[in-house]
């Protein structure tokens, strides 16, 4: 990392640095802040490796910490915290997703430079595996992520059939596109084939094409994926639906790489790599007879896992800020972001259909939404679930403003029908409306 040492060291309402670069090991250029504004202004000009924050549970409104956090994928954040402050909840919450590391004040200076060390050695490793994240877009700092982020650094490196398995949504094709485009196969074509996408009659010919007059309608010669992928890779997408009988032409490609065409008098050879995916348990479709343990013991030969979204809720704001980039120019110009209520919502779901849920709840809320800063509504998500630190009533008035929101969302223009669902007159409806600053 072009041996520059780089920290932030934001510190609302200091008057002095807290550290000098003589109190850190090596040529540490310190660059400090007494406001959250004037760290964000900071992060727009460079790249910290490693950044500071003082986290005081009342004093800082957690959406601008959040923003800050946003706008510095790069860089490894080390909170301070005074002993009495962690009973916070939010704050707790927000320290365990995405700091590197807490130090609790008062001031251990052999502990703070060991802990700003390590930060910075993560900070530069996590720089050499953006090499891969860079090419292929994919998003996300948390520890899974990471450790998928190595996984396809040394697939890339190597040639043997991977089997990457992970549920729907998660990124499968992504992490397979990410694995070609480092591999030594990058200028060459990357074709993916959904193998349970296709009757079992067209797949062989999709797979290893055929030769002319072949089969009844088979006017032209026709060149399978796999051929069509050579010299480069080809990704079998859920490969438990393969037909028993393709299984076993692909395991005679895999074994000495070598297709028959369709009516071919004789294979011919292809050099295509092969990487397999599936949301299916493999293992479990070969004890239950419905997938080749000899074809699966082929393919088992480096194993990606692509963690459910749930496990890496942390990336959230980020990948949600990806996808609200990615789609600014189909929304109003009014939306700006992410309500700190939107932002809650998305860390407590559960995210079934993962990554792609993500995508598509974000894409309908900027779409659709009417606010400036997109709601937990507005994402079809409840923001019920309260954070530990909220109060019965604080918790009753979001509930009270989330209910009557969707109800005036979707009885638009009839105050006095939405009244009626609410159970309450139209004259309290009005005053509810005017309490939570809502318009039909
Ligand atoms: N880490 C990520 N960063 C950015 N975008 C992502 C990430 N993971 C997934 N996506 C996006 O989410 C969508 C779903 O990803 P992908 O198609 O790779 O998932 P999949 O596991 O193959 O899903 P399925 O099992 O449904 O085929 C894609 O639009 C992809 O670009
Ligand atoms: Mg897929």
């Amino acid at each position: 990392m072009e041996g520059k040492r780089l920290l932030l060291d934001v510190r609302p309402g200091a008057t002095e640095p807290l550290l000098s670069s003589g109190d850190l090991d090596g040529d540490w250029e310190i660059h400090a802040s007494d406001c959250i504004d004037g760290a964000k202004t900071l992060v727009r000009d460079r790249t910290f490796q490693v950044g500071v924050i003082a986290l005081n549970a009342t004093d800082l409104p957690t959406t601008a910490i959040e923003e800050l956090l946003v706008a510095t994928p790069q860089t490894r954040w080390v909170a301070l915290v005074k002993a009495g402050t962690l009973a916070d909840e939010a704050l707790r919450r927000l320290i365990y997703q995405v700091f590197f590391d807490f130090h609790t004040l008062p001031l251990d200076l052999a502990r703070l430079r060991a802990t700003l060390g390590h930060a910075y050695g993560m900070a530069t490793l996590n720089n050499t595996a953006r090499d891969c994240e860079g090419d292929c877009n994919m998003v996300g700092q948390s520890p899974p992520m990471r450790e998928l982020y190595r996984a396809i650094h040394k697939a890339s490196r190597a040639d043997a059939p991977v089997l990457i398995h992970g549920e729907s949504g998660t990124g499968k094709e992504l992490v397979a596109q990410a694995i070609h485009k480092s591999s030594a196969r990058r200028n060459s074509p990357f074709i993916a084939v959904n193998c349970g996408a296709l009757p079992a009659n067209l797949i062989q010919s999709e797979l290893f094409g055929h030769e002319r007059g072949a089969f009844t309608g088979a006017h032209r010669r026709m060149t399978g994926k796999i051929e069509a992928a050579a010299p480069g890779t080809i990704l079998l997408d859920e490969i438990g639906d393969l037909p028993l009988d393709l299984q076993v032409n692909l395991l005679r490609f895999l074994e000495d790489h070598r297709i028959e065409r369709l009516g071919a008098s004789s294979p011919m050879e292809v050099n295509v790599r092969v990487i397999a995916a599936s949301h299916v348990n493999l293992e479990q479709a070969v004890a239950e007879g419905r997938f080749r343990e000899d074809l699966f013991y082929r393919l088992n030969v480096l194993r990606l896992k692509v963690p459910p979204l749930r496990m890496r809720v942390g990336d959230v704001p980020l990948l949600s800020k990806r996808f609200f980039d990615q789609f600014r120019a189909e929304a109003g110009p009014s939306v700006r972001g992410f309500s700190s209520g939107a932002l809650q919502s998305m860390a407590n779901y559960s995210w079934p259909g993962n990554v792609r849920e993500l995508i598509n709840r974000v894409r309908h809320a900027m779409v659709m939404g009417e606010h400036a800063l997109i709601t937990a509504a507005d994402l079809g998500l409840t923001a019920m679930t309260p954070a530990g630190d909220m109060t019965l009533d604080q918790v009753r008035d979001d509930a009270e403003r989330l209910v009557i929101e969707s109800t005036l969302q979707r009885i638009p223009s009839n105050i006095s029908e939405a009244a009626r669902q609410l159970g309450v007159s139209r004259v309290t409806l009005y005053r509810l409306m005017q309490k939570h600053e809502l318009r039909p």
